[in-house]
């Protein structure tokens, strides 16, 4: 198993409606190659985690890093790993909505959002950094 994490900027008009078409087809596409993980947005940032077998992982970020709908691609993380934090989920999804929103208000949706994966409750070297990069992102405008 392999795990990867990387952010993003969504370039400009790449918005929500061509986000969910994207999904949509990477949902089938990670789901026939049993790669699993999340992807969060928020203020046109992306956090996606990748998790599958490596030689899959690797081939999937390949096309990712080639995709021209975003950039300022960055790798967070990246490991060898014994568990899948969202091995229920081909891509699972979350929209932090507008800006304006209270800081307490995004983090209980992150709560939430971990919680129904189950994913708080496994241990993971990649939670520290993971979380650090989606606190950055909700916490620190572009
Ligand atoms: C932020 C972001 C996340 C993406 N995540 C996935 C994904 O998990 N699985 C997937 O198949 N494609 C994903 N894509 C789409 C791929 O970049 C690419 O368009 C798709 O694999 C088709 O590849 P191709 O354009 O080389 O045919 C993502 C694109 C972006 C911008």
């Amino acid at each position: 198993m392999h795990s990867l994490v990387y952010r993003s900027v969504a370039v400009e008009n790449f918005e929500l409606p061509d986000i969910y078409k994207m999904l949509s087809d990477a949902r089938l596409f990670n789901s026939r190659h049993n790669i699993t993980g999340c992807l969060l947005f928020h203020d046109n940032q992306f956090l996606q985690l990748l998790e599958g077998e490596e030689k899959e992982v690797e081939r999937l970020f390949r096309r990712i890093k080639k995709d021209s709908r975003h950039h300022k691609l960055e790798i967070i993380c990246e490991e060898r790993s014994s568990i899948r934090l969202f091995d229920e989920w081909s891509m699972a999804f979350h929209d932090y909505g507008l800006n304006g929103t209270s800081a307490n208000l995004k983090l209980n949706q992150i709560d939430r959002f971990f919680e129904k994966s189950d994913a708080f409750m496994k241990p993971s070297t990649l939670a520290i950094p993971f979380f650090a990069n989606v606190k950055d992102i909700l916490f620190d405008p572009l």
